[in-house]
């Protein structure tokens, strides 16, 4: 197993290890979707988080495949500073991809999720700003169990160095919280979304002083 950095040209392989697994999350979202289809929304919907500012760490298995990634994003986000005709082109390409391969029912779906986890966060005490994030992190099902979870995020984290990072996870994930926990990671809140509950859980920086937090 080997860990490099991805990019967009990764999209495709990305999505297909998230449909394998998030298979709950696939179901309820995307169930009556047609394979090519959710294929094509989840490769344009990861390439354009990967266009706009998304950095992927992938784990490569000896045959070469892609068996996990990990996504992270840094604030403030690079982009802006480097925004050119090319991305915008990107942009409406992919974004019209999502666009046609996503039903008005699925996008209110997806809006009242958010809606939802926006209005049921409650914080037991308040992190620093946010200045890094684990927006995705995954492994294929055949090879979950077998550490590379943990090497890619402590390769993420790594590179989100000396930045407070911040990330949700389900209550009922045992593998993803005690790969959380053993990185460090506290919880500092709670939310829900029309799957279940989720955690709030941050990562310190270095340079964090405690004093400065407003803990219960
Ligand atoms: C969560 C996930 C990324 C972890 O990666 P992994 O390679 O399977 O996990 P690791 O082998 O590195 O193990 C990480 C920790 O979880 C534990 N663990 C692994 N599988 C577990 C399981 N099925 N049940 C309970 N704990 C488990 C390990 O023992 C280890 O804890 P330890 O260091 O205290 O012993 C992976 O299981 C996955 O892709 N799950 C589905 C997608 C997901 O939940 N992503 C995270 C969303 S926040």
């Amino acid at each position: 197993m080997r860990l490099e950095a991805g990019s967009i040209t990764n999209a495709q392989e990305i999505a297909q290890i998230y449909q394998t697994a998030f298979p709950e999350s696939v179901r309820f979202f995307f169930g009556s979707k047609k394979p090519a289809r959710l294929n094509s929304l989840l490769t344009n919907s990861f390439g354009l988080v990967l266009l706009w500012g998304g950095q992927v760490l992938l784990a490569r298995n000896w045959e070469h495949q892609v068996v996990g990634y990990c996504i992270y994003s840094k604030k403030p986000n690079p982009i802006w500073r480097n925004l050119s005709w090319q991305m915008l082109g990107s942009t409406l390409r992919m974004g019209g991809s999502v666009l046609i391969s996503i039903r008005p029912s699925e996008v209110i779906r997806l809006a009242f999720n958010k809606l939802i986890m926006a209005v049921q966060a409650k914080r037991y005490w308040s992190p620093p700003p946010e200045k890094g994030r684990i927006v995705s992190i995954a492994v294929s099902p055949t090879v979950q169990g077998s550490g590379i979870g943990t090497q890619l995020l402590t390769a993420a984290l790594q590179k989100l160095d000396k930045h407070s990072v911040f990330l949700n996870v389900r209550t009922k994930n045992q593998a993803g919280r005690r790969m959380y926990e053993g990185a460090n990671f506290q919880y500092y809140g709670q939310t829900k979304d029309l799957l279940g509950e989720w955690l709030m859980m941050v990562r310190l920086s270095e340079t964090t002083n405690p004093s400065h937090l407003d803990f219960p």
